[in-house]
């Protein structure tokens, strides 16, 4: 077992990591929840269950699956079990599952009676290298990501790569755009390291060395700025434009996109910006718009509701003084935040991308 320890929290590495009852917290603890969802009760539940087998007695809440559900009514679920079951502030909750699972159990247990503990066991690649990770806990609001939420760390972290054989190739290319992101903003060795592999049409291998990586950048940001005062806004490199993709995607046309999907779109859109205010030069931008679109599948946006997208940008948490502001790339492995960024620049950026097919709405 691998153990990082950070100032927030401990992050185990690998399926050895529930061995020892003191690594996970136990001492002390009144009651023991376990969070789950449909998806992670059905595929990694019983895993889970035979490594834990000293946890003995648990109480179990299963939500519904989905970013549809991440909202305050399912917290109320949570709540209201909490009450019944009498949970006390030493009682410890096990967050099992994808982003949703962790940012919305995080975030119910952190208000509930000002806060219980909790540890997260991030089953999809997205979650282990970002959504779990860092101490964003949320709940989506009125159309709008992520909008209710606190920071509070988890107590450990269990990163179990078992678990991604349970996902489907999409759920893993979801995950592998955060990684992406993390080659780009911060480590230029890591980004060529992916433009090989996909360059080579190597099968993606999500390896501890991989995810160890990126957790490190991940934590390397957030210990300097834990609470996203500036430094750690590098972390939304791509997610002004992927958030608002994802959004206008489920709100506006009913349809679901992954996270990675729109932060790989929203990740080549920013590079252009980039470009255009002369801080990467042309031949990266394109490097990056090639090596991305071999590996996402291209997405078709109605040309009139670019300015329902930008809408949803307004939103941005990085936002002051009701201006969008971008993190954006100095150069590959390096990245600078708080830029404001001409709406002209930005409707342009969707044209620039191989992605987006922009079209007319009668030939949609
Ligand atoms: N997902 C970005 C962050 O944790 O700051």
């Amino acid at each position: 077992m691998k153990i990082l320890n950070t100032p927030y929290s401990v992050i185990y590495f690998g399926e050895d990591s529930y061995i020892k009852k003191k690594n996970l917290f136990l001492k002390n603890v009144s009651k023991k929840i376990l969070l789950v969802d449909n998806i992670s009760k059905k595929n990694c539940l019983n895993y889970f269950l035979s490594k834990i087998d000293f946890l003995k007695k648990y109480y179990i809440i299963n939500l519904p699956s989905g970013e549809e559900n991440k909202n305050i009514e399912t917290c109320k679920v949570i709540w209201k079990k909490l009450l019944d079951i009498n949970a006390d502030r030493k009682s410890l909750f096990f967050n099992l599952g994808g982003g949703v699972i962790t940012d919305l159990g995080g975030f119910a247990c952190s208000v509930f009676k000002r806060g219980l503990n909790f540890i997260n066991i991030p089953t999809t690649l997205l979650g282990m290298i970002d959504a779990s990770i860092g101490g964003k806990t949320a709940i989506n609001f009125l159309s709008l990501k992520n909008e209710i939420g606190l920071f509070n760390f988890p107590k450990g972290v269990i990163i179990d790569n078992n678990f991604l054989k349970t996902l489907s190739e999409n759920d893993l290319k979801s995950g592998f755009a955060e990684i992406i992101k993390y080659g780009l903003i911060s480590d230029i060795n890591l980004w060529k390291k992916i433009k090989n592999l996909i360059l080579k049409k190597k099968k993606l291998i999500y390896s501890y060395n991989l995810i160890r990586n990126a957790i490190k950048i991940k934590n390397s940001i957030i210990e300097k700025d834990p609470l996203e005062k500036g430094l750690r806004k590098i972390l939304n490199f791509g997610h002004t434009i992927g958030h608002a993709i994802e959004s206008y995607f489920i709100y506006n046309l009913n349809k679901k996109i992954s996270h990675g999907h729109s932060l790989a779109i929203g990740m080549i859109c920013e590079s252009w910006i980039s470009y255009k205010m002369k801080m990467i030069t042309k031949k990266e931008f394109e490097e990056i718009n090639m090596i991305i679109s071999l590996l996402y599948d291209n997405i078709k946006i109605y040309n009139s509701h670019i300015s329902k997208i930008i809408d949803f940008m307004k939103h941005d948490k990085k936002n002051e003084n009701n201006k969008i502001k971008f993190s954006l790339l100095k150069k590959i492995g390096y990245s600078i935040f708080n830029k404001e960024v001409d709406l002209f620049l930005i409707k342009k950026s969707f044209k620039k991308t191989n992605m987006i097919n922009l079209i007319n709405f009668n030939k949609f």
